[in-house]
C-alpha cells in the first residue's frame, strides 16, 4: 500500500475548486495534500494563484505587497477590512503604545484564570452597553467567538437552523456541537419555519439555536432579523446573530443593521469580531444575564483553553469604540457611504455589476473561475489588491471580486479601482476567448499576453482622476464579454 494515489484530483490552472482537495484518497495524511500543493504549483506558474498575500508596511489604503512567493507589486488596495480606517488612527495608535508600556505586551492567561487586564474588563462592560445587553465575553478571535459560542451553547441532542452562507466559524462551530443542522435558504425567513415547525412537531425537549449574520460578507445582505427573533419566540428557540461586518460603520449611531432594524438588545444573543472596524484580532459575545457569560467562560473552549486577548488590542479596541461613538466616527460613516456608493455607481458605468446593498463590502460580478482568475492575474500589474472568491465561498460559476471599502480611500483611490478592474476584466476577456479558441495557450500565455508594466513606485499624492497607459483602453461591456465567451466556447 503506498501512501499516495493515483486517483487524487489534477486539474488545470483554471480548473478545479478547493472543495477537490477537501478529502484527498490515501493513507498517508502527510504525503496525500501534495496533490494540493501541485495543483497551486500549476496555478501560480500561471500567474492564477491569488490568495496568500502580504503587504509590506501594513494594510492602507495603498500599499505594496507580495505575492506568497515573494514578488512585490504596488497599487491601490481594497483587500483589507479596515472599514473606517482606524488602522492608522494617530489617537489608535498612542493608545496601543500606552497600553503596551504600562501593561506588557501579552495577556498571559486564558480568562478563565487570570488573562483579563483591567483594560479588558473595561472593554466587555463598554460593548455591553453599546449594544444594550448586561454582559459581554470577550474572545481572542472573532472566529473563536463564533465557533465557541454555539459549541458552548448546543448539546448533542439540541438543533441548530441556520442561514446555508452562514460564516465558517458558524458553520464548524455547529458540526462540532450537534449532527442535528438544518439549513435554510440564505434569508429565506419561511424555509427557517418549516424547519423549526418541523422540528417542534417531534421534539419539545431539547433546544434549538437559530444561527444567521447581520451581514453577509459575500453578498452585502441582510435577513430580517426582526422576523427570526420572533420565530426563536414562536418556537422555543434562541436566536444568534453575527454582527462581524456591519458593527460600528453602519447605522445611525454605528450599531449596524439590529440598530437600523430596531433590534437593539432584543436579539438573544449577539456576537462580532473586532477584525472589520475595531482595528484590531479579537471578537466577543453579548447577551441577557451574567449567566450566559459565566458560562462562555467555563465551557466554551476557545474562552476557557485559549489566552485573553492581549491588553494593547483590549485598549485599541476600547478606543476604537469611543471614536465609534463620536461626532468623528459619524463623519468616518458618511465618508465610508459616500465612498461606497461612488464605488458601486462607478463600477455600474463600467459594466461592472455589484451584488446587494450598500455597504463596506463590494462584491464585483465576475462569472466563470476561469474569467475571474485570468482578472486576478493582471490585477497586480495594474496596480490593485483585491480579493478573488470562488467555489466553494460562492457557488460555482458565480466568482466574483470581493471589494472591502475604507473610510480613508479617495476619490481618486476608488477611480484607480475602478479603472483598473474594468481594464483587467476586459483584457481577461479577451485572454479567455484566445485560449478557448486554441488560438494560445496556458503555457505560453505571458508570451501571447504579457502584462503592463508599471513605474517602480506609485505616487499616492496625485489629487483627482487619474488613469494610467495600461487601462486607458475603454472597457468591454458585459454583454460583449458575454458574448464572446459564448463564442469562444462554441468554437
Ligand atoms: C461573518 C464573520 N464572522 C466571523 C469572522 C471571524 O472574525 P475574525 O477575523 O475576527 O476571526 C469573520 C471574518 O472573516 C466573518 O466574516
Amino acid at each position: 500500500m503506498t501512501g499516495i494515489d493515483d486517483n487524487a484530483p489534477k486539474f488545470d490552472a483554471l480548473e478545479g475548486s478547493m472543495r477537490d482537495f477537501r478529502y484527498l484518497p490515501g493513507t498517508d495524511l502527510l504525503a496525500r495534500v501534495s496533490a494540493f500543493y501541485d495543483w497551486q504549483q500549476i496555478r501560480r506558474a500561471a500567474g492564477v494563484w491569488p490568495l496568500g498575500r502580504s503587504t509590506e508596511h501594513g494594510a492602507f489604503s495603498r500599499c505594496s505587497a507580495r505575492t506568497d512567493e515573494g514578488a512585490l507589486f504596488e497599487g491601490v488596495n481594497f483587500a483589507s477590512q479596515d472599514y473606517l480606517s482606524l488602522n492608522s488612527h494617530p489617537v489608535i495608535l498612542e493608545t496601543a503604545i500606552e497600553a503596551m508600556r504600562e501593561y506588557g505586551v501579552h495577556s498571559a492567561g486564558s480568562p478563565a484564570l487570570v488573562g483579563n487586564t483591567s483594560l479588558s474588563i473595561a472593554l466587555e462592560d463598554k460593548i455591553a452597553e453599546f449594544l444594550g445587553y448586561d454582559h459581554v465575553a470577550l474572545f481572542p478571535t472573532g472566529w473563536a467567538a463564533g465557533f465557541g459560542v454555539i459549541k458552548g451553547l448546543v448539546r448533542p441532542n439540541d438543533y441548530i437552523v441556520m442561514d446555508a452562507l452562514s460564516h465558517a466559524c458558524l458553520q464548524e462551530g455547529a458540526q462540532a456541537a450537534t449532527r442535528n443542522i438544518h439549513l435554510f435558504r440564505h434569508n429565506q425567513i419561511e424555509g427557517a419555519r418549516e424547519k423549526l415547525a418541523k422540528i417542534r412537531s417531534t421534539d419539545t425537549e431539547n433546544g434549538i439555536l437559530i444561527v444567521t449574520e447581520s451581514l453577509f460578507s459575500m453578498d452585502s445582505d441582510t435577513p430580517d432579523i426582526r422576523a427570526l427573533q420572533e420565530l426563536a419566540h414562536e418556537y422555543g428557540a434562541t436566536l444568534l446573530v453575527d454582527v462581524a461586518h456591519d458593527l460600528g460603520n453602519l447605522g445611525p449611531t454605528g450599531r449596524g443593521f439590529i440598530e437600523i432594524q430596531d433590534m437593539l438588545g432584543k436579539v438573544d444573543v449577539v456576537m462580532g469580531s473586532f477584525s472589520k472596524t475595531f482595528a484590531s484580532n479579537g471578537g466577543f459575545v453579548a447577551a441577557r444575564g451574567r449567566s450566559v457569560k459565566e458560562y462562555m467562560r467555563y465551557f466554551s473552549s476557545p474562552n476557557t483553553f485559549s489566552n485573553a486577548l492581549s491588553p494593547a488590542s483590549a485598549a485599541i479596541v476600547g478606543k476604537a469604540f469611543d471614536i465609534v461613538s463620536s461626532a468623528e466616527g459619524a463623519k468616518l460613516r458618511g465618508e465610508l457611504m459616500a465612498n461606497i456608493q461612488m464605488l458601486r455607481s462607478l463600477l455600474g458605468g463600467c459594466d461592472l455589476e455589484t451584488y446587494g446593498d450598500p455597504s463596506a463590502i463590494v462584491c464585483v460580478k465576475m462569472g466563470t473561475e476561469a474569467l475571474a482568475r485570468l482578472a486576478s492575474r493582471r490585477l497586480p500589474a495594474l496596480g490593485m489588491l483585491a480579493n478573488l472568491v470562488e467555489f466553494p465561498a460562492v457557488p460555482k460559476g458565480q466568482a466574483r471580486f470581493r471589494l472591502q471599502v475604507m473610510a480613508r480611500h479617495s476619490q481618486h483611490d476608488i477611480l484607480d479601482a475602478v479603472h483598473r478592474l474594468s481594464a483587467a476584466t476586459s483584457d481577461a476577456t479577451e485572454d479567455l476567448q484566445l485560449l478557448q479558441s486554441g488560438a494560445i495557450s496556458l503555457a505560453t500565455l505571458d508570451e501571447a499576453r504579457p502584462l503592463p508594466r508599471r513605474p517602480a513606485r506609485e505616487s499616492v499624492q496625485v489629487a483627482g482622476p487619474a488613469m494610467d497607459d495600461a487601462v486607458r483602453k475603454p472597457p468591454i461591456p458585459a454583454n460583449e464579454r458575454r458574448r464572446r465567451s459564448r463564442s469562444a466556447a462554441a468554437a
